[in-house]
Protein backbone atom coordinates (compact mmCIF):
# COMPACT_ATOMS: atom_id res chain seq x y z
CA UNK A 1 0.00 0.00 0.00
CA UNK A 2 3.08 2.57 0.35
CA UNK A 3 3.80 5.28 2.87
CA UNK A 4 0.64 7.34 3.37
CA UNK A 5 2.98 10.14 3.59
CA UNK A 6 3.00 10.09 -0.19
CA UNK A 7 -0.09 9.00 -0.97
CA UNK A 8 -1.71 10.28 -4.03
CA UNK A 9 -5.04 11.02 -4.78
CA UNK A 10 -6.38 9.28 -7.80
CA UNK A 11 -7.21 10.88 -10.98
CA UNK A 12 -10.09 9.70 -11.19
CA UNK A 13 -11.15 10.72 -7.98
CA UNK A 14 -10.24 14.69 -9.14
CA UNK A 15 -12.46 14.04 -12.23
CA UNK A 16 -15.53 13.28 -10.10
CA UNK A 17 -14.92 16.10 -7.97
CA UNK A 18 -14.79 18.38 -11.08
CA UNK A 19 -17.80 16.97 -12.75
CA UNK A 20 -20.21 17.99 -9.11
CA UNK A 21 -22.79 20.54 -9.21
CA UNK A 22 -25.37 21.94 -6.89
CA UNK A 23 -25.38 24.60 -3.91
CA UNK A 24 -22.23 23.05 -2.28
CA UNK A 25 -20.08 23.15 -5.17
CA UNK A 26 -18.35 26.61 -6.81
CA UNK A 27 -20.17 28.36 -9.85
CA UNK A 28 -18.76 27.67 -13.48
CA UNK A 29 -19.15 31.13 -14.26
CA UNK A 30 -15.81 31.76 -16.55
CA UNK A 31 -15.19 31.72 -20.35
CA UNK A 32 -12.16 32.44 -21.81
CA UNK A 33 -12.41 36.28 -21.92
CA UNK A 34 -12.72 36.67 -18.30
CA UNK A 35 -10.09 33.82 -17.41
CA UNK A 36 -7.52 36.11 -20.02
CA UNK A 37 -8.73 38.79 -17.90
CA UNK A 38 -7.85 37.55 -14.62
CA UNK A 39 -4.61 36.56 -15.09
CA UNK A 40 -4.30 40.36 -16.49
CA UNK A 41 -5.88 41.05 -13.08
CA UNK A 42 -3.01 39.41 -11.15
CA UNK A 43 -0.24 40.13 -13.10
CA UNK A 44 0.13 43.77 -14.19
CA UNK A 45 0.56 45.88 -10.77
CA UNK A 46 3.29 46.82 -8.37
CA UNK A 47 5.93 45.18 -10.05
CA UNK A 48 5.96 46.97 -13.71
CA UNK A 49 4.58 50.23 -11.83
CA UNK A 50 7.29 50.39 -8.97
CA UNK A 51 9.68 47.76 -9.02
CA UNK A 52 11.15 48.66 -13.01
CA UNK A 53 12.96 51.82 -12.00
CA UNK A 54 14.89 50.83 -8.89
CA UNK A 55 15.96 47.57 -10.48
CA UNK A 56 17.17 49.49 -13.53
CA UNK A 57 18.39 52.14 -11.04
CA UNK A 58 20.78 49.70 -9.15
CA UNK A 59 21.12 46.46 -10.82
CA UNK A 60 20.92 46.22 -15.19
CA UNK A 61 20.41 49.59 -16.34
CA UNK A 62 18.32 50.02 -19.71
CA UNK A 63 19.13 45.79 -19.97
CA UNK A 64 16.81 45.38 -17.57
CA UNK A 65 15.01 45.04 -20.99
CA UNK A 66 16.82 41.82 -21.29
CA UNK A 67 15.71 40.72 -17.51
CA UNK A 68 12.57 40.81 -18.38
CA UNK A 69 12.89 38.96 -21.46
CA UNK A 70 14.75 36.50 -19.14
CA UNK A 71 12.15 36.22 -16.42
CA UNK A 72 9.24 36.32 -19.21
CA UNK A 73 10.85 33.53 -20.94
CA UNK A 74 10.82 31.29 -17.33
CA UNK A 75 7.52 32.35 -16.31
CA UNK A 76 6.46 31.01 -20.18
CA UNK A 77 8.29 27.09 -19.22
CA UNK A 78 6.39 27.02 -16.03
CA UNK A 79 3.26 28.42 -17.60
CA UNK A 80 2.86 25.76 -20.41
CA UNK A 81 3.15 23.10 -17.37
CA UNK A 82 0.35 24.91 -15.80
CA UNK A 83 -1.56 25.01 -18.36
CA UNK A 84 -1.07 21.04 -18.86
CA UNK A 85 -2.02 20.33 -15.69
CA UNK A 86 -5.16 23.06 -15.35
CA UNK A 87 -6.35 21.22 -18.58
CA UNK A 88 -6.05 17.70 -17.86
CA UNK A 89 -7.21 18.49 -13.44
CA UNK A 90 -9.50 21.28 -14.19
CA UNK A 91 -10.72 21.53 -10.19
CA UNK A 92 -9.39 24.29 -7.77
CA UNK A 93 -5.95 24.06 -6.10
CA UNK A 94 -3.69 25.00 -8.68
CA UNK A 95 -0.25 22.92 -8.01
CA UNK A 96 -1.64 21.79 -4.83
CA UNK A 97 -3.88 19.82 -6.59
CA UNK A 98 -1.02 18.69 -9.07
CA UNK A 99 1.03 17.90 -6.43
CA UNK A 100 -1.56 15.33 -4.65
CA UNK A 101 -2.21 13.96 -7.74
CA UNK A 102 1.23 13.05 -8.17
CA UNK A 103 4.28 13.17 -5.91
CA UNK A 104 2.05 12.33 -2.78
CA UNK A 105 0.33 13.94 0.14
CA UNK A 106 3.08 15.43 2.05
CA UNK A 107 4.70 17.03 -0.70
CA UNK A 108 0.93 18.49 -1.48
CA UNK A 109 0.63 19.84 1.71
CA UNK A 110 3.98 21.70 1.63
CA UNK A 111 3.26 23.07 -2.01
CA UNK A 112 0.05 24.01 -0.37
CA UNK A 113 1.42 25.79 2.47
CA UNK A 114 4.15 27.54 0.15
CA UNK A 115 1.06 28.97 -1.97
CA UNK A 116 0.39 30.74 1.24
CA UNK A 117 3.37 32.58 0.78
CA UNK A 118 2.52 33.86 -3.02
CA UNK A 119 -1.48 34.21 -2.97
CA UNK A 120 -2.15 35.61 0.88
CA UNK A 121 1.59 37.88 0.87
CA UNK A 122 1.63 38.54 -2.36
CA UNK A 123 -2.04 40.51 -1.75
CA UNK A 124 -0.28 41.95 1.29
CA UNK A 125 2.75 43.45 -0.61
CA UNK A 126 0.41 44.63 -3.36
CA UNK A 127 -1.99 46.57 -0.24
CA UNK A 128 1.01 47.84 1.16
CA UNK A 129 2.27 49.51 -2.74
CA UNK A 130 -1.44 50.34 -3.48
CA UNK A 131 -1.58 52.33 -0.21
CA UNK A 132 1.81 54.03 -1.03
CA UNK A 133 0.13 54.66 -4.81
CA UNK A 134 -2.55 56.04 -3.10
CA UNK A 135 -1.27 58.68 -0.87
CA UNK A 136 0.97 60.13 -4.12
CA UNK A 137 -1.86 60.01 -5.72
CA UNK A 138 -3.87 62.11 -3.43
CA UNK A 139 -1.34 64.25 -2.67
CA UNK A 140 -1.31 65.00 -6.82
CA UNK A 141 -4.51 66.72 -6.12
CA UNK A 142 -3.90 68.32 -3.21
CA UNK A 143 -5.17 65.41 -0.40
CA UNK A 144 -3.18 63.98 2.37
CA UNK A 145 -3.62 61.62 4.75
CA UNK A 146 -2.53 61.47 8.35
CA UNK A 147 0.88 59.03 7.66
CA UNK A 148 -0.05 57.77 11.01
CA UNK A 149 -2.30 55.29 8.95
CA UNK A 150 -0.44 55.01 6.23
CA UNK A 151 2.46 52.38 6.79
CA UNK A 152 3.78 49.96 9.17
CA UNK A 153 3.97 50.41 12.88
CA UNK A 154 7.36 52.56 13.48
CA UNK A 155 7.94 54.08 9.77
CA UNK A 156 9.22 57.23 10.03
CA UNK A 157 7.18 59.69 7.49
CA UNK A 158 8.20 63.43 7.11
CA UNK A 159 6.91 66.16 5.12
CA UNK A 160 8.67 68.23 2.29
CA UNK A 161 7.04 70.59 0.42
CA UNK A 162 3.60 70.28 1.44
CA UNK A 163 4.23 66.24 0.66
CA UNK A 164 4.18 63.55 2.96
CA UNK A 165 6.77 60.53 2.38
CA UNK A 166 8.43 57.92 3.87
CA UNK A 167 11.91 59.28 5.20
CA UNK A 168 13.67 56.72 3.59
CA UNK A 169 12.87 58.03 0.15
CA UNK A 170 14.38 61.62 0.23
CA UNK A 171 17.23 61.95 -0.89
CA UNK A 172 18.30 65.21 1.09
CA UNK A 173 21.48 66.43 3.74
CA UNK A 174 21.17 64.71 7.11
CA UNK A 175 20.82 67.97 8.66
CA UNK A 176 18.10 69.43 6.73
CA UNK A 177 15.77 66.25 7.01
CA UNK A 178 16.32 66.59 10.47
CA UNK A 179 15.05 69.65 10.25
CA UNK A 180 11.50 68.68 8.73
CA UNK A 181 8.33 67.73 10.66
CA UNK A 182 8.51 63.80 11.11
CA UNK A 183 5.52 62.10 11.88
CA UNK A 184 5.95 58.26 13.25
CA UNK A 185 3.21 55.57 11.45
CA UNK A 186 0.98 53.17 13.74
CA UNK A 187 -0.88 51.09 11.52
CA UNK A 188 -1.45 50.69 7.77
CA UNK A 189 -4.97 51.30 7.76
CA UNK A 190 -5.17 52.12 4.08
CA UNK A 191 -4.13 48.97 3.13
CA UNK A 192 -5.62 47.31 5.95
CA UNK A 193 -9.36 48.50 4.17
CA UNK A 194 -8.38 47.83 0.58
CA UNK A 195 -8.04 44.32 1.28
CA UNK A 196 -11.25 43.75 3.54
CA UNK A 197 -12.72 45.76 0.44
CA UNK A 198 -11.32 43.13 -2.16
CA UNK A 199 -12.48 40.54 0.26
CA UNK A 200 -16.32 41.65 0.36
CA UNK A 201 -16.38 41.41 -3.69
CA UNK A 202 -14.91 37.95 -3.76
CA UNK A 203 -17.20 36.82 -0.70
CA UNK A 204 -19.98 38.00 -2.74
CA UNK A 205 -19.53 36.35 -5.80
CA UNK A 206 -17.47 34.96 -8.31
CA UNK A 207 -18.78 36.71 -11.45
CA UNK A 208 -19.33 40.08 -9.75
CA UNK A 209 -15.41 39.44 -8.60
CA UNK A 210 -14.93 38.77 -12.46
CA UNK A 211 -16.92 41.29 -13.49
CA UNK A 212 -14.98 44.12 -11.40
CA UNK A 213 -12.03 42.59 -12.23
CA UNK A 214 -12.79 43.05 -16.41
CA UNK A 215 -13.70 46.65 -15.94
CA UNK A 216 -10.74 47.52 -14.11
CA UNK A 217 -8.10 45.34 -16.07
CA UNK A 218 -9.76 47.83 -18.80
CA UNK A 219 -8.44 50.59 -16.99
CA UNK A 220 -5.09 49.72 -16.12
CA UNK A 221 -4.30 48.26 -19.84
CA UNK A 222 -5.48 51.77 -21.32
CA UNK A 223 -2.89 53.63 -18.19
CA UNK A 224 -0.07 51.33 -19.88
CA UNK A 225 -1.24 51.59 -23.41
CA UNK A 226 -1.38 55.32 -22.82
CA UNK A 227 2.25 55.24 -21.91
CA UNK A 228 3.46 53.28 -24.66
CA UNK A 229 1.36 55.99 -27.19
CA UNK A 230 2.89 58.85 -25.42
CA UNK A 231 6.16 57.48 -25.56
CA UNK A 232 7.33 55.68 -28.54
CA UNK A 233 6.41 58.34 -30.87
CA UNK A 234 8.33 60.74 -27.93
CA UNK A 235 11.30 58.10 -28.20
CA UNK A 236 11.00 58.36 -32.47
CA UNK A 237 10.97 62.18 -32.62
CA UNK A 238 13.75 62.99 -30.03
CA UNK A 239 16.82 60.16 -31.05
CA UNK A 240 19.34 62.46 -29.29
CA UNK A 241 17.64 61.67 -25.77
CA UNK A 242 17.69 57.88 -26.76
CA UNK A 243 21.15 57.78 -27.63
CA UNK A 244 21.71 59.80 -24.47
CA UNK A 245 19.95 57.34 -22.46
CA UNK A 246 20.92 54.46 -24.10
CA UNK A 247 24.14 55.43 -25.29
CA UNK A 248 25.51 52.31 -22.01
CA UNK A 249 23.27 49.61 -22.72
CA UNK A 250 24.42 47.40 -20.56
CA UNK A 251 26.74 49.33 -18.09
CA UNK A 252 29.64 47.30 -16.66
CA UNK A 253 29.72 45.71 -13.95
CA UNK A 254 30.92 47.25 -10.51
CA UNK A 255 33.19 44.60 -9.13
CA UNK A 256 30.38 43.76 -7.22
CA UNK A 257 27.85 40.75 -8.17
CA UNK A 258 24.82 41.94 -9.12
CA UNK A 259 25.60 45.23 -9.94
CA UNK A 260 25.22 46.08 -13.41
CA UNK A 261 26.69 43.88 -16.22
CA UNK A 262 25.55 40.38 -17.25
CA UNK A 263 25.12 39.76 -13.51
CA UNK A 264 23.31 42.80 -12.77
CA UNK A 265 20.82 41.38 -15.77
CA UNK A 266 20.20 38.56 -13.75
CA UNK A 267 20.01 40.15 -10.30
CA UNK A 268 17.70 42.42 -12.27
CA UNK A 269 15.37 39.35 -13.32
CA UNK A 270 14.82 38.22 -9.99
CA UNK A 271 13.82 41.35 -9.02
CA UNK A 272 11.29 41.96 -12.18
CA UNK A 273 10.24 38.34 -11.51
CA UNK A 274 7.26 39.83 -9.28
CA UNK A 275 5.92 41.74 -11.73
CA UNK A 276 4.98 38.27 -13.79
CA UNK A 277 3.52 36.45 -10.75
CA UNK A 278 -0.38 36.13 -10.96
CA UNK A 279 -0.78 34.23 -14.24
CA UNK A 280 -1.00 30.84 -12.06
CA UNK A 281 -3.47 31.99 -10.25
CA UNK A 282 -5.90 31.62 -13.24
CA UNK A 283 -5.22 27.82 -12.46
CA UNK A 284 -6.77 28.01 -9.03
CA UNK A 285 -10.06 29.23 -10.68
CA UNK A 286 -10.62 25.76 -12.96
CA UNK A 287 -13.10 24.71 -10.87
CA UNK A 288 -15.73 28.03 -11.75
CA UNK A 289 -14.21 27.89 -15.87
CA UNK A 290 -17.24 26.65 -17.97
CA UNK A 291 -14.74 24.65 -19.86
CA UNK A 292 -11.74 24.51 -18.16
CA UNK A 293 -9.86 21.87 -20.80
CA UNK A 294 -9.98 24.09 -23.35
CA UNK A 295 -10.25 27.47 -22.05
CA UNK A 296 -7.68 27.22 -18.92
CA UNK A 297 -4.67 26.92 -21.01
CA UNK A 298 -5.61 30.01 -22.92
CA UNK A 299 -6.06 31.92 -19.43
CA UNK A 300 -2.90 31.49 -18.34
CA UNK A 301 -0.66 31.73 -21.92
CA UNK A 302 -3.22 34.33 -23.10
CA UNK A 303 -2.15 36.63 -19.67
CA UNK A 304 1.24 35.90 -20.04
CA UNK A 305 2.14 36.20 -22.98
CA UNK A 306 0.10 39.81 -23.49
CA UNK A 307 1.62 40.82 -20.64
CA UNK A 308 5.60 39.60 -21.29
CA UNK A 309 4.74 41.47 -24.67
CA UNK A 310 4.11 44.80 -22.99
CA UNK A 311 6.69 44.51 -19.79
CA UNK A 312 9.35 44.60 -22.58
CA UNK A 313 7.67 47.74 -24.56
CA UNK A 314 7.69 49.57 -21.48
CA UNK A 315 11.06 48.79 -20.03
CA UNK A 316 12.23 49.84 -23.10
CA UNK A 317 10.62 53.13 -23.61
CA UNK A 318 11.16 53.97 -19.71
CA UNK A 319 14.85 53.67 -20.04
CA UNK A 320 14.81 55.12 -23.70
CA UNK A 321 12.72 58.67 -22.19
CA UNK A 322 14.51 58.81 -18.76
CA UNK A 323 18.35 58.13 -18.22
CA UNK A 324 18.45 55.04 -15.70
CA UNK A 325 19.92 56.19 -12.61
CA UNK A 326 16.95 58.76 -12.14
CA UNK A 327 14.69 55.92 -12.24
CA UNK A 328 14.98 54.41 -8.10
CA UNK A 329 11.68 56.53 -7.13
CA UNK A 330 8.05 55.31 -6.13
CA UNK A 331 6.53 56.15 -9.51
CA UNK A 332 9.05 55.40 -12.22
CA UNK A 333 6.51 55.27 -15.25
CA UNK A 334 4.80 58.14 -14.31
CA UNK A 335 7.68 60.36 -13.75
CA UNK A 336 8.57 58.57 -17.87
CA UNK A 337 5.76 60.02 -19.10
CA UNK A 338 5.83 63.76 -17.72
CA UNK A 339 9.53 63.74 -19.14
CA UNK A 340 7.70 63.44 -22.68
CA UNK A 341 5.75 66.60 -21.56
CA UNK A 342 2.56 65.38 -21.78
CA UNK A 343 1.29 66.08 -18.01
CA UNK A 344 -2.54 65.20 -18.10
CA UNK A 345 -0.69 61.21 -18.83
CA UNK A 346 0.91 61.08 -15.85
CA UNK A 347 -2.67 61.45 -14.25
CA UNK A 348 -3.84 58.29 -16.28
CA UNK A 349 -0.87 56.35 -15.50
CA UNK A 350 -1.01 56.86 -11.96
CA UNK A 351 -4.99 56.62 -11.81
CA UNK A 352 -4.26 52.79 -13.49
CA UNK A 353 -1.58 52.46 -10.82
CA UNK A 354 -4.10 52.50 -8.28
CA UNK A 355 -6.81 50.51 -10.61
CA UNK A 356 -3.74 48.08 -11.24
CA UNK A 357 -3.09 46.86 -7.79
CA UNK A 358 -6.58 46.27 -6.52
CA UNK A 359 -7.35 43.62 -9.06
CA UNK A 360 -4.36 42.12 -8.29
CA UNK A 361 -5.17 41.90 -4.47
CA UNK A 362 -8.75 40.41 -5.69
CA UNK A 363 -7.09 37.62 -7.95
CA UNK A 364 -4.28 36.71 -5.72
CA UNK A 365 -7.24 36.58 -2.74
CA UNK A 366 -9.15 34.61 -5.08
CA UNK A 367 -6.50 32.14 -5.62
CA UNK A 368 -5.83 31.92 -1.58
CA UNK A 369 -9.14 30.79 -0.77
CA UNK A 370 -9.68 27.92 -3.16
CA UNK A 371 -6.37 26.56 -2.24
CA UNK A 372 -7.65 26.52 0.98
CA UNK A 373 -11.08 25.68 -0.22
CA UNK A 374 -9.32 22.26 -1.95
CA UNK A 375 -7.24 21.57 0.95
CA UNK A 376 -9.99 21.63 3.36
CA UNK A 377 -12.34 19.41 1.02
CA UNK A 378 -9.15 16.99 1.38
CA UNK A 379 -9.61 17.10 5.21
CA UNK A 380 -6.40 18.63 5.37
CA UNK A 381 -7.50 22.04 6.88
CA UNK A 382 -10.37 22.56 9.31
CA UNK A 383 -13.73 21.75 7.48
CA UNK A 384 -15.34 25.03 8.13
CA UNK A 385 -12.70 25.94 5.21
CA UNK A 386 -14.31 24.66 2.50
CA UNK A 387 -17.51 25.57 2.95
CA UNK A 388 -19.62 27.59 0.43
CA UNK A 389 -22.18 30.18 0.85
CA UNK A 390 -25.25 28.52 -0.21
CA UNK A 391 -26.04 32.19 -1.89
CA UNK A 392 -23.35 33.35 -3.44
CA UNK A 393 -21.39 29.98 -3.96
CA UNK A 394 -18.19 31.27 -2.59
CA UNK A 395 -15.90 29.51 -0.23
CA UNK A 396 -17.17 32.88 1.93
CA UNK A 397 -15.52 31.37 5.59
CA UNK A 398 -11.81 30.45 4.14
CA UNK A 399 -12.48 33.96 1.99
CA UNK A 400 -13.08 35.95 5.35
CA UNK A 401 -9.92 34.46 7.12
CA UNK A 402 -7.44 34.46 4.18
CA UNK A 403 -9.14 38.59 3.55
CA UNK A 404 -8.65 39.40 7.59
CA UNK A 405 -5.12 37.90 7.61
CA UNK A 406 -3.50 39.32 4.66
CA UNK A 407 -4.99 43.02 5.77
CA UNK A 408 -2.69 42.12 8.91
CA UNK A 409 -0.05 41.20 7.46
CA UNK A 410 -0.25 44.02 4.33
CA UNK A 411 -0.71 46.89 7.21
CA UNK A 412 2.18 45.67 9.97
CA UNK A 413 5.04 43.91 7.70
CA UNK A 414 7.27 45.99 5.84
CA UNK A 415 6.90 45.46 2.06
CA UNK A 416 10.15 44.60 1.01
CA UNK A 417 10.11 41.32 3.56
CA UNK A 418 6.71 40.85 2.39
CA UNK A 419 8.27 40.67 -1.19
CA UNK A 420 10.80 38.55 -1.08
CA UNK A 421 8.59 36.03 0.65
CA UNK A 422 6.03 36.03 -2.51
CA UNK A 423 9.24 35.49 -4.75
CA UNK A 424 10.65 32.57 -3.11
CA UNK A 425 7.32 30.96 -2.60
CA UNK A 426 6.09 31.35 -5.91
CA UNK A 427 9.28 29.67 -7.18
CA UNK A 428 8.86 26.72 -5.67
CA UNK A 429 5.93 26.15 -6.29
CA UNK A 430 7.04 26.95 -10.08
CA UNK A 431 9.80 23.90 -9.43
CA UNK A 432 7.04 21.66 -8.15
CA UNK A 433 4.89 22.31 -11.00
CA UNK A 434 7.69 21.36 -13.40
CA UNK A 435 8.64 18.34 -11.95
CA UNK A 436 5.85 16.97 -11.50
CA UNK A 437 4.84 17.40 -15.02
CA UNK A 438 7.75 15.28 -15.80
CA UNK A 439 6.68 12.58 -13.24
CA UNK A 440 2.98 11.80 -14.26
CA UNK A 441 4.06 11.61 -18.07
CA UNK A 442 6.42 8.86 -16.93
CA UNK A 443 3.58 7.47 -14.48
CA UNK A 444 0.19 8.06 -16.05
CA UNK A 445 1.19 8.37 -19.85
CA UNK A 446 -2.46 7.03 -20.93
CA UNK A 447 -3.88 9.82 -19.52
CA UNK A 448 -5.93 12.29 -21.43
CA UNK A 449 -3.86 15.79 -21.88
CA UNK A 450 -6.03 18.34 -23.62
CA UNK A 451 -3.24 20.81 -23.79
CA UNK A 452 0.45 19.28 -24.18
CA UNK A 453 3.67 20.83 -23.02
CA UNK A 454 5.63 21.17 -26.09
CA UNK A 455 9.33 19.43 -26.18
CA UNK A 456 9.24 17.12 -23.13
CA UNK A 457 10.86 16.85 -20.65
CA UNK A 458 13.30 19.85 -22.44
CA UNK A 459 10.54 22.85 -21.48
CA UNK A 460 9.86 21.31 -17.81
CA UNK A 461 13.91 21.08 -17.42
CA UNK A 462 14.64 24.66 -18.42
CA UNK A 463 11.71 25.93 -16.10
CA UNK A 464 13.29 24.24 -13.19
CA UNK A 465 16.70 25.74 -14.11
CA UNK A 466 15.60 29.42 -14.24
CA UNK A 467 13.45 28.43 -11.05
CA UNK A 468 16.52 27.72 -9.26
CA UNK A 469 18.68 30.06 -10.47
CA UNK A 470 15.81 33.13 -9.79
CA UNK A 471 15.68 31.36 -5.79
CA UNK A 472 19.65 31.27 -5.72
CA UNK A 473 19.73 34.99 -6.32
CA UNK A 474 16.94 35.71 -3.32
CA UNK A 475 18.94 36.92 0.05
CA UNK A 476 19.65 34.60 2.91
CA UNK A 477 17.14 35.54 5.58
CA UNK A 478 14.64 34.73 2.57
CA UNK A 479 15.55 31.29 2.55
CA UNK A 480 15.81 31.30 6.19
CA UNK A 481 11.68 32.80 6.73
CA UNK A 482 11.29 29.98 4.22
CA UNK A 483 12.23 27.59 5.89
CA UNK A 484 10.72 28.45 9.31
CA UNK A 485 8.02 28.54 6.97
CA UNK A 486 7.41 25.28 5.86
CA UNK A 487 8.52 23.72 9.63
CA UNK A 488 5.37 25.40 11.10
CA UNK A 489 3.46 24.01 7.83
CA UNK A 490 4.54 20.66 8.98
CA UNK A 491 3.70 20.71 12.59
CA UNK A 492 -0.19 21.80 11.52
CA UNK A 493 0.37 18.75 9.09
CA UNK A 494 1.29 16.46 11.77
CA UNK A 495 -0.73 17.68 14.54
CA UNK A 496 -3.82 17.79 12.39
CA UNK A 497 -3.89 16.65 8.54
CA UNK A 498 -2.28 13.15 8.87
CA UNK A 499 -5.42 12.29 11.36
CA UNK A 500 -8.48 14.06 9.22
CA UNK A 501 -6.56 13.51 5.89
CA UNK A 502 -9.46 11.59 3.37
CA UNK A 503 -6.76 9.83 1.07
CA UNK A 504 -5.47 8.27 4.25
CA UNK A 505 -8.72 7.42 5.76
CA UNK A 506 -9.87 5.49 2.80
CA UNK A 507 -6.44 3.57 2.98
CA UNK A 508 -7.64 2.28 6.27
N1 LIG B 1 2.58 40.62 -10.61
C1 LIG B 1 1.98 41.33 -9.55
C2 LIG B 1 2.46 42.73 -9.45
O1 LIG B 1 3.28 43.15 -10.22
C3 LIG B 1 2.15 40.59 -8.26
O2 LIG B 1 2.00 43.46 -8.61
Amino acid sequence: MGNPLFATKPIDALLKEAGETGEHSLKRALGPVNLVTLGIGAIIGAGIFVLTGSAAALYAGPAIMLSYILAGLGCVFAGLCYAEFASMIPIAGSAYTYGYATLGEIIAWIIGWDLILEYAFGAATVASGWSSTLVAFLQDYGISLPPQICDVPGAQWALFEGRWAPVATFNLPPEQLAALPHATAVFNLVAFLAILGVTTILIVGIKESANFNTGVVFVKLTAVLTFIAVALPYVLHHPDVVHANWKVFLPANTGAFGSYGWSGVLRGAAVVFFAYIGFDAVSTAAQEARNPQKDMPIGILGSLVVCTFLYIVVSGLLTATVHYSRLNIGAPVSLAIRETGVKWGSYVVNAGALAGLSTVMLVMLLGQSRVFYAMAHDGLLWKWAGDVHPRFRTPWKSTAITGLGAALFGSLVPIGSLGQMVSIGTLLAFVIVCAAVLILRARRPDLERPFKTPLVPVVPILGIIVALGLMASLNGITWVRLIVWLIIGMVIYFTYSVKHSKVRNSMK
